[in-house]
């Protein structure tokens, strides 16, 4: 069987379970939030380690303003406090954060934090970090169409992508979702149309050096056919000399 690139260019991660790692140990939902920004501090290092070229992350979904507004606060409060505590380890490292969603209902603090840490990562090239904050992928889809429409451009597949959030990357070649459940939550729709997805059982604060080098493991076996056949895709990796290179 031909095997997937080695290690996933592009990994795209919904972050689900924060709440339930929290209520388990009678802690507030918002204390499993702050333990899920530890856990994407690790694992911005481990894919930083294994060449991870693209790490796209869920942290605030458009729909998310529904939910109790103690923890939509504090939700806010803690991309607050990350940016400040954050930004200049993940500098060091080489990261370089994009924020990306829609940004006219955040407020001015958060905005300009936002726009402050990606000035201040502009420069670095180690990792490109896109965190999905007050974020859909039908948003995402509106909003192109939307910019193509006021362009009086045609609304194509090929003209779509470039007007979208996520523009200045590939695709997703590895879709992570922990938490045990099973559904994109309208997560990079337009993105994930060739991803591999990869479910954990594992709560977010939980998912480790090890848990992503399972999912990487199991990315490896899958075969990647872009609509092609398994055969055509073996005589095209045995062409090119590499396995499951991405041609489409
Ligand atoms: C889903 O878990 C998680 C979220 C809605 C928030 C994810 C945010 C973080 C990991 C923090 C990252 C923050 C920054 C500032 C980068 P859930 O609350 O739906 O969990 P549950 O399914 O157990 O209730």
């Amino acid at each position: 069987m031909s095997k997937a690139a080695s290690i996933p260019h592009h990994i795209a991660i919904v972050m689900d379970g924060n709440g339930r790692w929290a209520t388990r140990r009678f802690m507030p939902r918002v204390a499993g939030h702050k333990r899920g920004v530890d856990s994407l501090r690790r694992c911005v290092k481990a894919c930083v380690a294994r060449g991870v070229g693209v790490l796209t992350v869920f942290a605030f979904s458009s729909e998310n303003w529904n939910r109790p507004a103690d923890e939509v606060s504090g939700l806010m409060e803690l991309m607050f406090g990350a940016l400040a505590s954050e930004v200049p380890s993940l500098s060091s490292e080489g990261v370089q954060l994009h924020f990306v969603g829609e940004r006219a209902n955040l407020s001015e603090k958060i905005t300009a934090g936002l726009r402050q840490a990606e000035a201040q990562t502009a420069q670095n090239t180690r990792l490109v970090l896109n965190v999905c904050f007050n974020y859909g992928g039908r948003w995402d889809i509106a909003q192109a169409a939307r910019r193509l429409a006021e362009r009086g451009e045609p609304i194509t597949e090929a003209a779509i992508g470039p007007v979208l959030a996520l523009a200045h990357v590939p695709d997703p070649d590895l879709f992570i979702r922990t938490g045990g459940e099973q559904r994109l939550s309208n997560f990079l729709l337009w993105q994930s149309a060739y991803a591999e997805l990869f479910f954990s059982e594992q709560l977010w604060p939980d998912f480790d050096e090890a848990a992503l080098d399972e999912a990487i493991a199991v990315y490896q076996r899958r075969e990647r056919r872009f609509g092609k056949t398994s055969d055509q895709v073996k005589v095209q990796a045995q062409a090119v000399g590499t396995h499951g290179r991405r041609t489409a």
